[in-house]
């Protein structure tokens, strides 16, 4: 049991048009525990059919509202999600398994963006077009998309929904959410202080169950307009596949394989500090998170030592205990396929700078790796866990192509003192995000997205809010 302030924000159903719809037909596992928090229902095709149906009548009352009122919504839906922080945080590290410390501050980001597009909805402008034609004028009109899907993943489970509901309740739009099985609990909450915020029935629908059939029925829909998903390029592709014959908006946010480069003349200590953040954040579940380290030679030994230090220091353990910095993983799955990785990386040749831990099979060890290269499946797979291989590289064009070397484009990282490399080679990544010195790209005002096989469309920003808008050219003739 979740000990919560408001028992109320735990719900044990999905939501359809207002009405909270229980069943006991799924088991939603603590990671950490294995324990059964509770049951959830197996979505079928006519109920998510009926969540669809919910949204489309909404649509016509949510889209007449002023942008003043919806934004005055997402500000109180904000504020309620700040005044339960402690409730949320609690929800989602007995779903999710990160620490509490994350939790938190995973519940500030998530709040962040319904912020950011309560503030973005006051500035949904058009344009007047000057005619071509006498006495013509034409508009270029924006209105929300329609009804959207939206996919989110088990690693974020509260940002990742207020990335994609907020904009597409700002802009007008009715949603319906399929959260991951993994995580549903959390974005029952938000839906909970979302209709205490005054968000109407049938605006926000959220779908348990399993992936297959929701997903199915949410794509073949034609009253579906956009679909918005995060997860794997696997998935993505085979959305994408299921959203072509009706022509759906889509916005993906897909793996990635991000590369972190530190060059000699790097600050040492702000390089390993920012490789501690970008890639055990989450314990490495992030799809930002620096997969393959790659360090020049001249620094290369003095950074190894610094972040092995680190590495051998950090705690790992359930995230409810208080200095645990890295949690379970999602399942046993997970664990399996980043022991693989090592062993594989292992069988190839790296060295591992770390000492080895014994740990209960939901957890995985925290590891350094050097000698690592382009044929270990590490550099060409997202790892998804706390392994830091390490790279040697001479020169900066070894660096560039051994960095775009991927089918990925999501995020990357560099450190660097010289100012015109930082240019240099900041354009010559072929990513949607590059730091520069900061291990640290997350935030709501800054366009999140990727190229190549990282997926398609920006999210967050001003951005953000363009993906869940249609642009409406309307000719005035006879001025
Ligand atoms: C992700 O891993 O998909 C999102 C990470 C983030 O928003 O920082």
């Amino acid at each position: 049991m979740i000990k919560l302030h408001d028992p109320d924000l735990f719900r044990n159903a999905a939501l359809i048009d207002g009405q909270w719809l229980a069943r006991s037909e799924l088991d939603v596992t603590n990671p950490a525990t294995g324990d059964v928090l509770g049951q959830l229902p197996d979505c079928t095709a006519e109920e998510t059919t009926a969540a669809i149906a919910a949204a489309e009548r909404a649509m016509a009352g949510w889209r007449a509202r002023t942008h003043v009122q919806r934004a005055d919504i997402l500000m109180r839906w904000y504020q309620l999600m700040l005044e339960n922080t402690e409730d949320l945080a609690q929800i989602l590290t007995a779903e999710q398994g990160k620490p509490l410390s994350e939790s938190r501050t995973e519940v500030a980001y998530g709040a962040s963006f319904v912020r950011w597009f309560a503030e973005e909805a006051r500035r949904i402008n058009g344009k007047i077009i000057p005619s071509p034609v006498a006495g013509k004028k034409i508009f270029a009109m924006k209105e929300p998309v329609g009804v959207c899907a939206i996919i989110t993943p088990w690693n974020f489970p509260i940002a990742m929904i207020t990335r994609k509901v907020a904009p597409g309740l700002a802009a007008g739009c009715t949603m319906v959410v399929k959260p991951s099985d993994f995580t549903p609990y959390s974005a029952l909450a938000l839906a909970v202080l979302a209709a205490r915020a005054g968000i109407p029935a049938g605006v926000l629908n959220i779908l348990t169950g399993r992936p297959e059939v929701i997903g199915a029925t949410l794509t073949a829909s034609s009253v579906v307009r956009k679909l918005s998903f995060t997860g794997s390029t696997r998935v993505g592709a085979l959305l994408a596949e299921q959203c072509a014959p009706t022509l759906k908006r889509m916005s993906l946010e897909l793996g990635g394989n991000a590369p972190f480069v530190v060059f000699d003349d790097a600050d040492l200590d702000a390089a390993v500090e920012g490789a501690m953040v970008s890639k055990f954040r989450n314990g490495g579940q992030t799809c930002v998170c620096a997969n393959r380290i790659m360090v020049q030679s001249g620094i290369h030994d003095a950074f190894v030592a610094a972040l092995a230090a680190k590495v051998d220091a950090l705690k790992v353990g359930p995230g409810t205990q208080a200095d645990v910095s890295v949690g379970p993983m999602i399942n046993t799955a997970a664990t399996d396929k980043i022991n693989a990785h090592v062993a594989d990386a292992l069988a190839k040749g790296a060295t591992r700078v770390t000492q080895p831990r014994s740990l209960p099979a939901q957890y995985a060890d925290p590891v350094v790796l050097t000698g690592a290269h382009p044929a270990m499946r590490l550099a060409g797979e997202e790892t998804f866990g706390p392994v830091a291989p390490i790279f040697r590289f001479e020169t900066e064009a070894e660096a560039l192509a051994l960095a775009n070397g991927t089918p990925f484009g999501l995020a990357a990282y560099f450190y660097t003192r010289d100012m015109a490399r930082a240019f240099r080679f900041g354009e010559a990544l072929e990513f949607g995000m590059v730091g520069l010195n900061t291990g640290a790209l997350s935030h709501e005002v800054s366009p999140f997205g990727g190229v190549k096989s990282s997926g398609l469309g920006r999210e967050g920003a001003q951005e953000g809010i363009e993906e869940y808008l249609e642009t409406k050219a309307f000719h005035f003739g006879g001025l």
